[in-house]
């Protein structure tokens, strides 16, 4: 199907004055530059609307929004690649597309059809083509979003909202293996919450613990669980996961957890590579106790926009335990290049993972 025979018909307005030739793509900072155009959907009167491609431009926003006030917003991160024949590849959006609207359920918003999301998003893609990165390490970010559009100050769910996808070339998030605390007095998500959302406010409730642990030295935080701080959660924006005892071993997805696409798929790899994988609860005593015996491996976190980020040190009740160094034929070393090969279309996708 083409933009003009959808059912929803995508009305494309490209740019006048392109900006790709501007940007320095040996030095890209993540998040710093933004392609040049955005997909842009309305809900309005229980229906999806005025789909349209415009020049990336600021968005015209009543000072009575209400996800400004009552933060009724959430948001995906996908990547896309280049191959060889200089196509453009994504990795599982599918899967980014499902979570977005189970996120949109949980924050009680309408859902976002299949069209309206891959459509936008292919269209998008076909235009912004350039601003994929070839070089190692660099990707186009991808970031569709949701927020209550309705200019009404009652607590209630908005019956307008604007669906929104722009792009960024991206390159490495965090440069070095990080430096985690366990993080035992704030938390991330509680039982029944809105942790395996990936709704706006859950990033923005991070900060101020992550700003403490920042001026304390660390990059990062370990979450641990809401009522007893006793099992581990999450990294920061990550998944976490630990290669104990040469078994992949990670918290399970709940209602407090992200259900992580790069989680999944690592999980997936290391099954496929006959490494014994546990999703379970994970004490952080056993981490440590495991730390102190060297039956930890390495411990790691897995994102989107990090892919896999390795820990050199995890601080626990005021004890920092480094971890081995990363070596070129460990676990994360080989998944993470597995994963970049995938992606790349360097080697077959035997999974259906890359479109
Ligand atoms: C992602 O990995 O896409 C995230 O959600 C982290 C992002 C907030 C930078």
């Amino acid at each position: 199907m083409t933009a003009d025979t959808l059912s929803l018909p995508i009305d494309i307005q490209q740019t006048t004055s392109p900006r790709v030739q501007d940007v320095d793509f040996t030095n890209l900072v993540f998040g710093r530059n933004i392609s040049d155009h955005m997909f842009v959907a309305e809900y309005r009167d229980g229906q999806w609307q005025q789909l349209r491609i415009v020049p990336y431009g600021d968005l015209s926003l009543s000072p009575a929004t209400a996800a400004l006030h009552y933060g009724q917003a959430i948001f995906e991160g996908m990547k896309a690649y280049k191959n060889e024949d200089n196509e453009v590849l994504l990795f599982r959006p599918h899967d980014n597309w499902k979570r977005f609207n189970r996120s949109a359920e949980r924050m009680c918003m309408p859902t976002v059809p299949e069209e309206v999301f891959m459509n936008g998003l292919t269209e998008l893609m076909r235009l912004d083509a350039e601003w994929v990165p070839c070089a190692p390490g660099c990707s186009l970010y991808i970031r569709p979003y949701m927020f209550a559009a309705d200019a009404y100050l009652g607590v209630r769910p908005s019956e307008s909202y604007l669906f929104v996808i722009f792009t960024s070339p991206v390159g490495t998030y965090y440069a070095n293996p990080l430096k985690v605390k366990v993080e035992t007095d704030y938390i991330r998500a509680a039982a029944g919450g809105v942790g395996a959302a990936k709704c706006a406010g859950n990033y923005a409730a991070s900060l101020y613990p992550a700003r403490l642990a920042q001026q304390a030295g660390y990059d990062q935080l370990i979450w641990t669980d809401a009522r007893d701080h006793v099992f581990v959660e999450e990294s920061g924006t990550m998944n976490v996961m630990f290669m104990l005892d040469g078994k992949l071993v990670t918290p399970a997805v709940s209602d407090t957890i992200l259900d992580g696409i790069t989680r999944k798929s690592i999980v997936e790899i290391a099954r496929h590579w006959g490494i014994s994988v546990e999703e379970r609860k994970v004490s952080i005593r056993e981490v440590i106790e495991a730390l102190k015996e060297g039956r930890l491996q390495a411990a790691f976190g897995a994102g989107t926009a990090v892919v896999v980020s390795p820990f050199s040190v995890i601080a626990y009740e005021g004890v920092d335990y480094h971890l081995p160094a990363v070596e070129e034929d460990s676990f994360v070393t080989k998944v993470k290049n597995y994963l970049t090969d995938l992606r790349t279309g360097k080697i077959a996708d035997t999974f259906g993972w890359v479109l």
